[in-house]
This record gives C-alpha cells, structure tokens and sequence, in this order.
C-alpha cells in the first residue's frame, strides 16, 4: 500500500478522517495504530467505528484499563496495550482467536508485542509534535 499522509485539525477531524480510512481497511484487518499518549489513536477509532455501523463515536472510550472492546457484534476490535508488560500477559488476552475473526482489530501500543502482532496487518501513525497543539500528522501503510 502506497503511504498516504493527512493532517487534521481539531478531534472532529480525526474522527471524520477515521470514517474515511475505514473504506481502506476490508475485514480480516488487524491495524496497529502508533503514537504518543494524546495523540489521537482512540480519537481515531471513534470514526473508524462509526463507518462499520459499530459503535456511535461517543460509544467509543479507551480501553486502557478494559484492554479490550468489542463494538458491532465483532465487527470492530479496538484494543489497548499500554498497561501490559510482558508477552505472558498478552497471551491471556487470546488476541489470535481475535485475529482469526472476520473483523477490523485495532490496537494501540502493538508495537510493544511486535512478535505478537499478525503478518499483514498494516500500520497508522499519528504524530502530535508539530507547534500546534491541536494538528496531527496521520500516516497510513
Ligand atoms: N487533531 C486532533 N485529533 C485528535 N485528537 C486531538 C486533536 N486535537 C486535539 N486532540 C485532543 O487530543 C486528545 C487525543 O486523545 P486520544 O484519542 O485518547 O489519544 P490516544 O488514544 O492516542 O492516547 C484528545 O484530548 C483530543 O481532544
Ligand atoms: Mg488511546
């Protein structure tokens, strides 16, 4: 997939950029999505959701301490690694069956895992370090 790079502007943004991107990811899909705390990874999620018929944006809250959600009956996984440390506590989640399912599987913090992580999945970056604190720099494939 050729890299494609957008920039938005405020949360709104993100989101609407998430229903977008959404049409680019076609179920079996596992998309790890990259960058600081704060930089729009959840924000993202919310529109992605929403273009599945998932979940409504304002459904779509940060798995950091549930570690995993579950919106349309499976169609979408979105799923935070942040909290885990080790490559044992990964493995109590069961992410292979999740990856086996007919879904788009978002996660937050994969690369901690790398080995963990599928073949195929791609990869969005958000980056939240330019002078604006409100542009962010997304980057897809
Ligand atoms: N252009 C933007 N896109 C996404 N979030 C933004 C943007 N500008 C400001 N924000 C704010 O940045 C924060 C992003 O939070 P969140 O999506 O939870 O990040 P992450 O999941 O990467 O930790 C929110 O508080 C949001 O309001
Ligand atoms: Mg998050």
């Amino acid at each position: 997939m050729a890299t494609q790079e957008f920039i938005t502007h405020s949360p709104e943004e993100t989101i609407a950029l998430g229903r977008t991107l959404a049409a680019m990811l076609t179920p079996p899909k596992v998309v790890l999505l990259r960058g600081d705390l704060g930089a729009g990874k959840t924000t993202l999620v919310k529109g992605i959701a929403e273009a599945f018929h998932a979940s409504s944006a304002d459904d779509v809250t940060s798995p950091t301490f549930t570690l995993i959600h579950e919106y349309g009956n499976g169609r979408v996984y979105h799923i935070d690694l942040y909290r885990l440390d080790t490559p044992a506590q990964v493995a109590t989640l069961g992410l292979d069956e999740i990856f086996d399912r007919e879904a788009v599987v978002l996660i937050e913090w994969g690369e901690k895992f790398t080995k963990l992580m599928p073949e195929g999945k791609i990869e969005i970056h958000l980056d939240s370090g330019g002078p604006d604190p409100d542009t962010r720099q997304i980057t897809i494939g």
